[in-house]
């Protein structure tokens, strides 16, 4: 049986859609950001270099943490515990599969992207092309159920970014130092953070299958900060792809040698 708009019951209206203002321009910039992301990573992923600035200590975001022997002298802040990867396999594969997940289940980019891409449907009242319509009930979308372990796999990325960032208050003349680049890792850390403790699943973790608030206090302060997180997450979510974008292009033109990084100090 048709479902959707051709479903019984429903108007018959001939004509693809009423609305006559420019309902494709949100799904169709989205479109662009996102294809510009995944070039972008897929890029940076199979370069397998110009990740590591060794003299500031700044470690991009993409390779992060750079655990395989393969990666170069002081990336690997956590040391090398598995073997080079074949030369097919980039280095940064398991933070591909961590993040890469976290974000394409990610229900804020469910949405922007089924309407982009799928078209499933791509604005209010515009029926959307297909014929039946399956929800997230079947293979392979049910698999976005696991939003929630990609969750907890983006906590552990997150504490590393921190670590990172730590790294990166790191002198060229030994001490503490701060560059350019430095401010530029803090503030992606603090996008990332917003944006990993936004998510809904982190919500659910704090305040979900509780029977009452009352006898749960510290949950529910927890719920309540994560809530009003939360009501950004979309901002969270498009801010964090660029200052990732513009961070692991920043620490690849200092790795590099394309520029020097400015210091403020040290
Ligand atoms: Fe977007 Fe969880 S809902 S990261």
């Amino acid at each position: 049986m048709a479902t959707g708009v051709l479903s019984p019951g429903r108007a018959r209206i001939e004509k693809k859609t009423l609305r006559r203002d420019r309902w494709w321009l949100p799904p169709l910039n989205m479109a662009v950001v996102l294809a510009f992301f995944v070039v972008y990573a897929t890029v940076r992923i199979f370069m397998n270099k110009y990740y590591w600035a060794p003299d500031e200590h700044y470690l991009t975001p993409v390779y992060s943490p750079c655990i395989s022997a393969a990666c170069v002298p002081g990336s690997s802040h956590f040391g090398q515990p598995l073997p080079a990867p074949p030369p097919f396999v980039p280095i940064a594969f398991i933070t591909f599969v961590i993040l890469a997940g976290f974000r394409a289940t990610c229900y804020y980019y469910r949405k922007a992207y089924y309407r982009s891409f799928f078209l499933s449907p791509a604005a209010c009242a515009v029926p959307e092309p297909h014929k039946k319509y399956s929800g997230e009930t079947r293979f392979p979308l049910i698999l976005q159920n696991y939003h929630r372990y990609f969750f907890y796999g983006a906590v552990v990325f997150a504490l590393i970014n921190l670590y990172d960032a730590i790294l990166a208050l790191h002198g060229k003349n030994g001490g503490v130092g701060v560059g350019l680049g430095t401010i530029i890792i803090w503030i992606n850390v603090l996008m990332l953070w917003g944006y990993t403790f936004s998510c809904h699943a982190c919500r659910h973790v704090f305040g979900g299958r509780l029977r009452n608030f009352s006898k749960h206090p510290v949950r529910y302060r927890l719920w309540t900060l994560i809530s009003k997180l939360n009501v950004r997450h979309g901002q969270f979510a498009m801010i964090s792809l660029f200052t990732v974008i513009f961070t692991d292009a920043y620490i690849m033109a200092v790795s590099a040698g394309w520029i020097s990084d400015p210091r403020l100090f040290n």
